[in-house]
């Protein structure tokens, strides 16, 4: 069951931060899991649509320049790291899941994903990419791009969707996830990745399950 940091180590650290992204790799995580945005022709990574619940800013993320952003805290005077900052820190030690959360952020995640493959001797199979949003993983459709379709409630219908799309896992709400989804997924070939599951009773679980792999806050508890 493979250990996936939920926007890095950020039971410890402040979400999405490098900081949170060098402690999931401390604490051995297998794959880091970061969500992102694309604003000013650069993609940064960043959860929330708005600025005050992980920032000192206000307001609406996508109102503002990337200079803005940038000079920003983040939460133990970390910065807003860049997607490509991330990956040179991660420099293929754990794999990397990037979430679109932001609209036209596939093509971008597209390029980014080819230049590391094709000039830093990363693989397309260091890279997972998942959303919530249909469209943007339609545009990324059956690419040498690993792709991971989220579900925000139940996943019932998950098999029409990932198999249009050509992807290799679901990414599942662990309220939603039991015995029966997790061997229907298996026997289509499609892995099975649980978010955010943190109470060790719940790791457990989803062990027992068969689950490919757990999104989770702490690492160390995997
Ligand atoms: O990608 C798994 C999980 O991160 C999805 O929900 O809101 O934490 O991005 P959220
Ligand atoms: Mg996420």
């Amino acid at each position: 069951m493979l250990c996936i940091a939920h926007r890095g180590a950020s039971g410890h650290e402040p979400e999405n931060t490098l900081r949170a992204v060098r402690r999931a790799l401390e604490l051995g995580a297998d794959a880091v899991e970061l969500d992102v945005y694309f604003v000013d022709g650069e993609l940064i990574v960043f959860h929330d649509a708005t600025l005050e619940r992980t920032t000192n800013g206000r307001g609406r993320l996508m109102r503002k320049s990337l200079a803005e952003l940038r000079g920003l805290d983040a939460g133990k005077g970390e910065r807003i790291p860049l997607l490509s900052e991330v990956l040179r820190e991660v420099n293929r030690r754990a794999l990397v899941n990037i979430e679109l959360k932001g609209r036209n952020t596939a093509k971008p995640i597209a390029g980014l994903i080819h230049k590391f493959v094709n000039e830093h001797g990363w693989q397309y199979s260091d890279f997972i990419v998942s959303s919530f949003q249909r469209r943007e993983l339609r545009t990324l459709a059956k690419s040498e791009i690993p792709l991971g379709v989220l579900f925000s409630r139940s996943a019932r219908r998950f098999a029409k969707l990932a198999t249009e799309l050509g992807a290799c896992a679901i990414h599942t709400n662990l309220r939603f996830t039991n015995r029966r989804l997790v061997a229907r997924a298996h026997a289509l070939g499609l892995k099975v990745f649980v978010y955010t599951v943190n109470r060790p009773r719940d790791i457990a679980r989803m062990k027992s399950l068969g689950v490919d792999g757990v999104f989770t806050d702490f690492p160390e508890r995997v």
